[in-house]
């Protein structure tokens, strides 16, 4: 590949890894990782563990984040996190609308849509998730779910505030233990398609923001996801639990794309 292009590689860390081990994976990942340049990396840990992990790791090498947040600043909303609460401890990027959090915890595209406008209003990196189930794939209608995700999610976005907005296309059907990776090809066209959407909200300021695929990728197939036009990030999900394991799949990367 000619075309240099900035990357941008994180992992999701789940339910998994208390503080210790929290800590332990990413003071190694900030070690192996020093050295490398042009790739805006980060990784979003469990909520134990993003006070002291702040405190220990250097965001401008793994940058930190959490896994989702309020969209209230405060009140009674018990069991919930605040914007004000993550700043408090030095966190600015969120997750929100992973495939767990609508499934499992059955968030829709509307809340959604409520905390990405609150965490862009605030200046947080926001790190939006969409993706298909496998009845939309196979019922053919996969485009169709996600320009709903998009526009009902990103409604109300101002185009001054997209530099804080990235995207992450995660099927459902792919991701996780039972999942099945989506072939380059079949993710290449997804992108196209998140683009084209994105192009038709924001107009031409739509073009710088990143869009990430997450879904099984592991050391064979991330080679052939990252040379996919449209693809400018990969979400890795078990692949990069192991601090060693993550960085020869960040350094191949980095290799084809160098
Ligand atoms: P996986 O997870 O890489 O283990 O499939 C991806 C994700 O849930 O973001």
């Amino acid at each position: 590949m000619s075309d240099k292009k900035k990357l941008y590689i994180g992992s999701n860390l789940k339910m998994y890894k208390g503080i210790s081990q929290s800590i332990e994976y990413l003071c190694s990942l900030e070690n192996l990782c020093k050295a490398i340049k042009d790739i805006e990396l980060f990784i979003i840990p469990s909520y134990t563990s993003l006070d002291r992990a702040c405190n220990c790791i250097n965001q401008d090498i793994v940058k930190l984040g959490a896994q989702n947040v309020s969209w209230e600043e405060e009140g009674q909303f018990t069991g919930e996190i605040s914007i004000k609460m993550l700043r408090e401890i030095g966190i600015d990027l969120v997750m929100v609308g992973h495939s767990e959090r609508r499934v499992i915890f059955r968030e829709d595209d509307f809340d959604e849509n409520k905390k990405v406008l609150t965490l862009l209003e605030h200046d947080f990196t926001t790190l939006l998730c969409v993706g298909e189930m496998l009845a939309d794939k196979e019922f053919n209608v996969a485009k169709e779910k996600i320009s709903m995700q998009l526009k009902i999610a990103l409604n109300g976005v101002r185009c001054i505030d997209i530099r804080n907005l990235r995207i992450a296309y995660e099927p459902a059907w792919s991701i996780g233990i039972l999942g099945k990776p989506a072939s380059p090809t079949y993710v290449q066209a997804m992108h196209r398609h998140i683009k084209e959407v994105l192009y038709e909200i924001f107009g031409k300021d739509s073009i710088n923001i990143p869009v990430l695929y997450g879904g099984s990728v592991n050391m064979d197939n991330c080679i052939k996801l990252i040379q996919q036009k449209d693809i400018d990030g990969l979400f890795v999900g078990r692949a990069a639990w192991d601090a060693k394991n993550f960085f020869e799949l960040i350094s191949k990367v980095l290799e084809v794309i160098d």
